[in-house]
């Protein structure tokens, strides 16, 4: 297979400035079409006969197809389970993994419709339902410079996995992709293999982002239900029906499958083992998503482990919304450019706007989770921050002032910076949304506010050094010890804690305990674990003069001798410099220092 790929590469070489001329030609052709489809009969125009470059490739597609298709190892990857490859293929892999962070010539060997396990809790087989009784579903898939195989790949197992009658069709649209693989080989499989009324590829002239993106193929579509999915996942069996169910029965409601783990290495399909542990929507205060435990209320008041989970927001991925409340609720935000941030506008507006966010745990969907990102956006703008500060101002009310700790560079000028939003907030009032206030209390009470109910908060100083109190990047999904850093010029999130009046010196859920069997040691570390862990009383007493005394042992918070990247301890309290700590911001009641 790779001889092949040489020898293509070198043919393609040989027509060289001929072929690309005739290729700039055609592109141009093809972009004044901005939406096409075609039908399994006859070539779409770009392909049409009296174009003689695209009929030429014709031939050279087919042996592409057959190529592609022959290199397929059949039994690889089935059943969801880890793949490797072997010999010099693995280096070469290995390779192309660590350039983009996905095994992309492991998932060309691999079947594009393998079988996946059924890791629905076994409750969920036993729902009967009449498809015929459903709405109908578009799914919409954007992508930009996604590999061909995974893109296909995400294509077939959802036409595999369902129901025709509630499958209006599948639209792809590819925001500007350049990737060569995306252009005439992608339209040639889609032509030979797929059912073309179903399956609509929309190509945008130039990049528009994500967000436009989504509106594009959202405009397109036809089915009741719009289901965006991203262009990395498969589908399991029956992953549709019960976000189409939930919908019908709540129009409202905004429902999102379990989001399992494919391995971007094996393309392992991981489930954890107890089918009913799934995890919700949080976010940070800084502007970022994150994954958080079912809410406790949420557990208390339900009726089933099957039943829909309320979630604060989503990742933004994958989920389904009814059609028409899409556009009343106010579809994306137009003017955010590139990605990032869309996520939680619409978490937020659809929870203060009447709204829910669920997740239906019998529809499952497994997602590659690249741990980076090998594409550059536009320009490098930091389009994510920007259409964070969007979202912000228009939703978050008063309580902007904790993202602005982190970005005070959004603090003033905002309207160039991030531009008009009254579009939005008309939007907002016209709806008659709540405002985020009732959002935290209501939805999302175990919320942390990191300057509600504190003594103090900010970045914790040691007095007369540049050094602070940091997380040092370390997983917090699991103790880690207390770090200290070089204080950042502005508040980042590893260097944000709080001092709260119940004595919890936290960052966020995390909470700052000393293990008692640890102070036998002269230099007993900070641990910092789950709050919830902790038990109810006062940990840590700030005293006047700055000493972070651990309430139960009688130590001090100690940093004497410490350097960047280092844990800090605790120690008897002396008159060293290294126990007086200084946080950025005290509250009223507090006299800073
Ligand atoms: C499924 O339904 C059948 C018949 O109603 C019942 O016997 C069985 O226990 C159910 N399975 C589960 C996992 O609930
Ligand atoms: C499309 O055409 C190919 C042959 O060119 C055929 O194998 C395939 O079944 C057709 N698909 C549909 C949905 O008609
Ligand atoms: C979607 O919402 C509209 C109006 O909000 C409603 O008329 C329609 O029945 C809903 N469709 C489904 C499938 O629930
Ligand atoms: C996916 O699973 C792998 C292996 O268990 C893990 O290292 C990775 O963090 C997981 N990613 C997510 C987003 O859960």
């Amino acid at each position: 297979m790779i001889i092949g790929r040489r020898k293509f590469i070198v043919k393609a070489t040989i027509c060289g400035i001929y072929v690309i001329a005739l290729l700039l030609i055609a592109k141009r052709v093809m972009r004044i079409s901005d939406n096409f489809s075609w039908n399994n009969q006859s070539l779409p125009s770009q392909y049409s006969k009296t174009n003689t470059l695209r009929y030429t490739n014709l031939e050279r597609y087919s042996s592409w197809l057959e190529e592609y298709e022959a290199q397929i190892i059949p039994g690889l990857g089935e059943n969801g389970r880890p793949a490797n490859l072997y010999g010099k293929e693995k280096l070469e892999a290995q390779k192309v993994l660590e350039e983009k962070a996905l095994n992309i010539l492991l998932s060309d060997r691999i079947s594009l419709s393998r079988s996946l396990p059924d890791v629905r809790d076994p409750l969920c087989r036993n729902i009967t339902v009449g498809v015929t009784s459903l709405p109908t579903a578009s799914v919409i898939i954007i992508f930009y410079n996604e590999p061909l195989s995974v893109v296909l790949r995400t294509i077939t197992s959802v036409l595999n996995n369902s129901p025709k009658e509630i499958l209006q069709e599948v639209i792809l649209v590819d925001d500007a992709s350049d990737e060569d693989d995306l252009q005439g080989k992608l339209e040639f499989y889609l032509m030979k293999r797929f059912d073309t009324e179903r399956v609509k590829l929309i190509r945008l002239p130039e990049r528009r982002g994500l967000i436009r993106a989504r509106l594009k193929g959202a405009k397109a579509a036809s089915g009741e239900v719009l289901v965006f999915l991203d262009a990395h996942c498969e589908v399991i069996v029956q992953w549709l029906e019960p976000l189409l169910m939930r919908i019908q029965k709540k129009t409202d409601a905004v429902v999102m499958p379990i989001i399992d783990n494919i391995s971007e290495e094996t393309l392992e399909y991981y489930h954890d083992n107890r089918p009913e542990f799934f995890q919700v929507g949080g976010f940070t205060w800084s502007g970022d998503f994150t994954w958080i435990d079912i809410q406790e209320k949420e557990i208390v008041g339900r009726k089933s482990k099957i039943a829909p989970v309320r979630s604060p927001t989503m990742a933004g991925g994958l989920f389904a919304i009814n059609r028409s409340y899409f556009w009343k609720i106010g579809s994306y935000d137009e003017k955010m450019d590139g990605w990032g941030g869309e996520n939680l506008e619409m978490s937020f507006r659809i929870w203060q706007c009447g709204g829910s966010l669920e997740v239906t745990p019998c529809s499952r969907v497994g997602h590659i989770f690249r741990n980076f990102h090998p594409y550059k956006f536009p320009n490098d703008k930091d389009t994510h921050g920007i259409n964070t500060a969007r979202l912000v101002y228009v939703w978050m009310d008063e309580y902007k002032r904790l993202f602005l700790l982190h970005r005070d560079e959004f603090k003033d000028d905002i309207e160039e910076k991030i531009g008009d939003i009254t579009d939005r907030v008309e939007l907002r009032k016209k709806l008659g949304c709540k405002g985020f206030r009732w959002y935290l209390e209501n939805i999302y009470p175990e919320k942390f506010v990191p300057d509600e109910n504190v003594i103090a908060y900010g970045k914790v100083k040691m007095k007369e050094r540049n050094i602070c109190l940091d997380n040092l990047q370390r997983d917090e999904d699991k103790p880690y010890d207390l770090g200290v850093y070089g204080c950042h010029s502005r508040l980042y999130p590893s260097q944000l804690f709080s001092l709260s009046n119940a004595g919890e010196l936290r960052r966020d859920e995390i909470c700052a305990v000393v293990n008692l069997e640890d102070v036998m040691s002269r230099r007993a570390k900070v641990k910092m674990i789950d709050c919830r862990e902790r038990g109810d009383e006062k940990e840590w007493i700030l005293t006047d003069s700055g000493n972070l005394v651990h309430a139960s042992t009688g130590l001090c918070l100690d940093g004497t001798g410490l350097t960047p990247k280092t844990d800090v301890y605790v120690a008897p309290c002396s008159n060293v410099l290294g126990q007086f700590w200084q946080f950025e911001f005290y509250s009223d009641s507090v006299t800073p220092r």
